[in-house]
C-alpha cells in the first residue's frame, strides 16, 4: 500500500535546479549533489510530535520525513533510536556539566552507516534498482552489502586495501561482489566511477544519489526528540565524506522549518584527524571549498577522505551554525578511545573517539563553555575495529596462581 509522500521534488545543492523524485537521479547536470526536498508544512499538519513518540524505536518513526512512499519497500534491520548517554565521569573530570554521547555503536552492522543503508537501499529497491555499485573506506560498504543482500538488489564494492578487516567480511559474507584497491577511497571512487558508466549500474558513491544522507539525518531528529526537541549547543562529528554532519544540518533546518524547535542550532564541529583534514584546512584558509589532501593517514579509517564531494555543504553547515573544524592527531584519539573505555564503559571506534579529543582542544580553548550542553557523535563500535588496539596480556600454565 502507497502512503502519501510528502516529498515534493530534488533539489540541486548548488544551481538549485529541480528534479523529478520519481526518476533515478545521480548527480545534478552541474555536477553537484541533489538533496530531497519535502513539503514541510504538509508534513508539519499530518503529524505531531506525539504520533512519532507512540511509533516503534528505529528511525522509520520519521516517515513522513523519509522519501520512501511504499511501507513494501522498507528494507529494515531495525535501525535507529541509538541512545544518548551521558558521559558523567569524563564530564566530571573535563569540567564539562553537561557531556554526552550518541551512540551509534548499537546499531546493525555497528556504524551509523546502517541508517543511510537503510534509507538508500529502501529507496532503491522501490526505483526498481537491480544492481548498484560504490566506493567505501569500510563501513558503508559493509552496511549496504548487507541491506542489498536483504532487499535483493546486486552490490559491486571497492574498498581500500588498508581499510579494516571486518567489513570486508561483512561484504564476503553478504554475497556482494567485492575488490580492494592498493590506493585510498578516492582510487575506489575512480574505479567505480568507470564501472558504472560502462554498465549502467546506480551509483551509489557518497553524495552521488540523494537517498543516503536522508537516513543520517535522522541522527539529528533523535538527538532533538531525545533532549525533548531541545537541540544541543554543540555536537561534534567526525567527518569524513560529510554526509552525517550534513545530514544532521538538514534534518534540524527541516524540524525547524515544522516548527518542532525553535531558532536555536547547534553549533556543528567538523572533526578531522591531523593526517587527513581537508575541511579544516579550508575552514581556516576560509575557503568555500578543499583541495585533495595529499598522503592522507590516520587510524580513524572512516575519515581518511582526502576530498568529500560534498564539502562546501559541510563547510556551509558549520557555518551557518556559527561552528567551526579541528583536527586531532592520531595519539589523542587513541588516548580518547581509551579513557571512554575506562571512565565511561563504552568501547567506541577510533572516527568516534576523535570527537572527544577535539571537545577536549575546544574546551581548554575556550570554545566549549562548562555548563554547554555538548553531544560526541559516536559513529560506531570499537569492536569493528581489533587491529587498532593493541594489548599485551599475560598467559598463565594452567597450574599457575594469579600474579596477583
Ligand atoms: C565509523 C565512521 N565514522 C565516520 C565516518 C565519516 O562519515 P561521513 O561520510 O558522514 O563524514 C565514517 C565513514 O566511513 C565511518 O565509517
Ligand atoms: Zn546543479
Amino acid at each position: 500500500m502507497l502512503s502519501k509522500s510528502h516529498v515534493s521534488h530534488l533539489e540541486c545543492s548548488k544551481c538549485r535546479k529541480s528534479y523529478d523524485q520519481d526518476q533515478l537521479n545521480q548527480l545534478c547536470s552541474c555536477g553537484a549533489p541533489l538533496l530531497v526536498r519535502y513539503d514541510l508544512k504538509n508534513v508539519a499538519g499530518a503529524v505531531t510530535k506525539k504520533d512519532v513518540a507512540s511509533r516503534p524505536s528505529s528511525l522509520w518513526r520519521y516517515k513522513e520525513l523519509l522519501p520512501v512512499k511504499g511501507e513494501g519497500h522498507i528494507v529494515t534491520l531495525g535501525e535507529g533510536m541509538t541512545p544518548l548517554v551521558p558521559l558523567p565521569r569524563i564530564g566530571r573530570r573535563l569540567g564539562l556539566k553537561n557531556l554526552l554521547m550518541k551512540d551509534e555503536g548499537t546499531i546493525p552492522t555497528g556504524t551509523f552507516k546502517a541508517r543511510g543503508a537503510a534509507v538508500g537501499v529502501s529507496r532503491a529497491k522501490e526505483l526498481g534498482v537491480r544492481e548498484l555499485a560504490m566506493p567505501t573506506n569500510g563501513n558503508a560498504g559493509g552496511a549496504w552489502a548487507l541491506y542489498c543482500a536483504r532487499a535483493g538488489i546486486k552490490c559491486f564494492i571497492v574498498m581500500p586495501e588498508d581499510a579494516p578487516a571486518i567489513p570486508r567480511n561483512e561484504c564476503a559474507l553478504s554475497g556482494a561482489e567485492l575488490y580492494l584497491v592498493r590506493g585510498l577511497i578516492s582510487d575506489a571512487g575512480k574505479i567505480i566511477g568507470k564501472a558504472v558508466k560502462r554498465h549502467g549500474w546506480y551509483d551509489a558513491s557518497t553524495l552521488k544519489e540523494p537517498y543516503r544522507i536522508e537516513g543520517k539525518k535522522t541522527m539529528g531528529f533523535e538527538i532533538a526528540e531525545q533532549l525533548d526537541w531541545e537541540v544541543p549547543d554543540v555536537i561534534l562529528y567526525p567527518t569524513g565524506g560529510g554526509v552525517g554532519i550534513i545530514g544532521i544540518y538538514k534534518g534540524l533546518r527541516e524540524l525547524q522549518e515544522m516548527g518542532w524547535i525553535g531558532e536555536k542550532m547547534p553549533r556543528l564541529v567538523a572533526v578531522q584527524a591531523t593526517g587527513c583534514a581537508p575541511i579544516v584546512k579550508a575552514w581556516e584558509e576560509k575557503k568555500a571549498e578543499s583541495e585533495f589532501w595529499q598522503n592522507s593517514t590516520t587510524i580513524a579509517f572512516g575519515i581518511n577522505v582526502p576530498k568529500a564531494l560534498g564539502d562546501f555543504l559541510v563547510l556551509e553547515a558549520i557555518t551557518k551554525t556559527h561552528g567551526c573544524a579541528v583536527t586531532v592527531g592520531d595519539d589523542e584519539i587513541l588516548r580518547a578511545q581509551s579513557s571512554l573505555a575506562s571512565e565511561e564503559g563504552a568501547y567506541v571506534c577510533p572516527e568516534g573517539a576523535a570527537t572527544l579529543s577535539a571537545a577536549i582542544r575546544l574546551l581548554k580553548d575556550g570554545w566549549i563553555k562548562a555548563d554547554e550542553r555538548v553531544v560526541l557523535l559516536n559513529t560506531g563500535t570499537g569492536l569493528k575495529y581489533p587491529e587498532t588496539v593493541n594489548i599485551k596480556v599475560r598467559s598463565l600454565h594452567p597450574d599457575e596462581d594469579l600474579p596477583v
